[in-house]
């Protein structure tokens, strides 16, 4: 097999291979689930708890520190994005963002929601409430899966009683990264919107969300962006504030205390007004600390380009095994790639794997196994997998 590593690039994979101790105990192979930690999240989150601990949580210094962060932390992710900060609530997790828009819109019966069978319950979920709830029509289509062309599908499932289209960047069932800008242009016809979850797309591939075009944008800390649980995010085009109502409120969704019956409910000008839940800030601290970690000593686009290549690498050094059947084209794909092997169920080789200490996973619908890609993987994890794989196969 070639290599993708520049000599450069293997100096720095060691320097963060070292920053990140849980992708050398084991064959890392799965960020799709949870990314590895680096150093400068845990040691953030642990000097935060402690002084919580030693120092407590009550008092001036200590709630502007808590606002100070919360702004900061809004302000990383909209420069990742590339939008406003007025257009950032921090969210737990990519579910939370896809509930806060998806329950905000005003449906009535016969409405209607395009998704995909292949989406995750993130997306799946909410639109099944509004199902329930509100009698709204959901159609699921076959994007995502191959042999679907993915415009040709919505354009014949858009109708003018399309009200949202619901649809991952990257789908985490098949790897497929969807052409997001021509899918909004064709759902913003028929003035439905873009309801996307970025839960596998987020620091696995550039997310500007203007140049997307996409109108709710809603990703997770853990995943792609290495960062601690309880964190994420969610971005909504300023214009769609006042549209995406609030089906919970808190503290920072009003303006002013609602206690008279004659005082103005005025909501928050930003998207903090969807923050309703406490956050817990040590996690809020670490997801920071990640962020400036790989924008600072990283970079993003070496990330990017990082994942890309080793994702094709990796889909190369696959397809050669006799009885690997790898589920998309090569170019449909970046970091994740979803493959079945001949005589053995997809739990079975992720089992057996995993005895191995190699680190994958299987989806259900389709049933696959799915391979992940981070920056801070190498060839030789890849060689690894290949290696098991062939063995297992004899
Ligand atoms: C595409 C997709 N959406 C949503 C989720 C759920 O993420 P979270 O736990 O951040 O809500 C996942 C998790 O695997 C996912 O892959």
């Amino acid at each position: 097999m070639y290599s993708v590593s520049t000599s450069a690039d293997t100096q720095k994979i060691a320097m963060l291979r070292a920053a990140m101790p849980a992708v050398t105990r084991a064959v890392y192979l799965n960020t799709g689930t949870n990314g590895p930690l680096p150093r400068r999240a845990y040691d953030a989150l642990l000097a935060f708890a402690r002084s919580e601990f030693e120092e407590g949580r009550i008092g001036q210094p200590v709630f502007d520190r808590f606002m100070n962060l919360l702004t900061e932390t809004r302000a990383l992710v909209a420069e990742l994005l590339g939008c406003a900060l007025e257009e950032i609530a921090l969210t737990h997790n990519t579910t939370e963002g896809m509930n806060i828009a998806l329950l905000g819109l005003d449906w009535r019966e016969g409405d209607e929601l395009i998704t995909a069978s292949s989406e995750h319950e993130g997306g799946l979920n909410p639109a099944a409430v509004l199902k329930a709830r509100y009698g709204a029509r959901v159609i699921y289509t076959d994007i995502g899966l191959r042999h679907c062309d993915p415009l040709e599908a919505l354009r014949g499932a858009l109708s003018p009683r399309a009200k949202a289209v619901v649809l991952s960047h990257a789908s985490w069932s098949t790897g497929a990264i969807l052409p997001l800008r021509e899918l909004c242009e064709l759902a913003h016809r028929v003035g439905a919107l873009v309801i996307c979850d970025a839960a596998q797309a987020c620091g696995m591939i550039p997310s500007n969300v203007y140049d997307l075009g996409v109108d709710v944008y809603a990703l997770s800390g853990q995943k792609w962006l290495c960062s601690p649980d309880g964190t994420g995010a969610l971005f909504i085009r300023r214009a769609l504030l006042p549209k995406i109502q609030n089906t919970f409120s808190g503290y920072f969704s009003l303006k002013q205390r609602v206690t008279h019956a004659a005082t103005p409910i005025e909501f928050a000008d930003t998207a903090t007004r969807y923050q309703y839940a406490a956050h817990y800030f040590p996690s809020v601290q670490g997801f920071a600390e990640t962020l400036k970690w790989l924008r600072d000593e990283i970079g993003w686009e070496w990330i990017y380009r990082r994942t890309h290549e080793l994702g094709q690498y990796a889909y190369d050094a696959l397809a050669q095994i006799d009885g690997v059947n790898l589920y998309l084209p090569r170019d449909q794909i970046a970091g994740l790639l979803h493959f079945t092997v001949d005589g053995i169920a997809p739990a079975d080789l992720t089992t057996k794997l995993f005895e191995q200490k190699i680190l994958i996973r299987h989806v259900p619908e389709p049933a696959l196994n799915r391979v992940s890609t981070g920056f801070f993987n190498t060839e030789a994890d890849i060689m690894q997998l290949t290696a098991a794989i062939r063995a297992l196969r004899k």
